[in-house]
């Protein structure tokens, strides 16, 4: 399957990576996909659309952002909401009549899939403590690159998944955000899990 854009921003900015990182998520085939940081919802519908494909409408995708653009939140690096194609503000604020990065904006652009997702506005540091999840098969972790935010997105997502399922971080070596490194890092020696890294930015951690 070819990793699509749907006119929106994602962090996955080339191509040829998103692609890979379908092939990547491909190779285990999940039903059950917990995705922390969902911003426009880009990774999102291509991740359903691939279950979808593999699975038709048995499967399950859950999505957390904190969905706000005036929090300040401590040593986080925070992504650029401002579309540099003016024809993408064109057609968000007078023809969809939508912000982007809301939770309304991804549940449209999820819309064939509304039985199979839920979509949570929270900030992961307190919400993922209440996640009623088990048996998740896939985590892609791309939330907040702040030191304790990855420790706590980490340490969380291991209680909701399956027995032989996978993490995968994105921006596992960011030189401006050193500490997601070190929460993988640490995470991997305390939990003697292995750990790859793909593509030059995503660690992939399986137990
Ligand atoms: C890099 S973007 C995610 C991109 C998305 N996964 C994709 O592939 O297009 C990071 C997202 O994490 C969210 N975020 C940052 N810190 C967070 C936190 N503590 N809890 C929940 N979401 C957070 C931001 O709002 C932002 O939308």
């Amino acid at each position: 399957m070819k990793y699509k854009k749907y006119f929106r921003k994602t962090s996955i900015k080339k191509k040829v990576i998103g692609n890979l990182f379908l092939e990547e998520i491909q190779k285990k085939n999940p039903k059950k996909f917990l995705e922390i940081g969902i911003f426009h919802g880009v990774t999102a519908r291509n991740v359903c659309d691939l279950m979808y494909k593999n699975h038709g409408f048995e499967f399950q995708y859950t999505g957390i952002d904190i969905f706000d653009e005036g929090v300040e939140v401590k040593n986080e690096v925070v992504p650029s909401y401002k579309f540099n194609n003016p024809l993408k503000t064109i057609y968000f604020k007078y023809f969809k009549r939508l912000n982007p990065y809301s939770v309304k904006a991804v549940e449209d652009l999820l819309k064939k899939y509304k039985k199979n997702i839920n979509i949570i506005k929270g900030n992961t540091n307190t919400v993922l403590k209440d996640l009623n999840l088990s048996d998740v098969d896939y985590i892609f972790i791309d939330g907040g690159h702040d030191y304790n935010t990855v420790k706590n997105d980490l340490e969380c997502s291991k209680k909701f998944l399956s027995k032989d399922g996978v993490i995968l971080c994105d921006d596992y070596d960011l030189t401006y955000a050193p500490g997601v490194k070190k929460a993988i890092d640490e995470f991997v020696a305390a939990n003697n899990c292995k750990h790859q890294i793909i593509l030059e930015r995503f660690a992939k951690i399986e137990f």
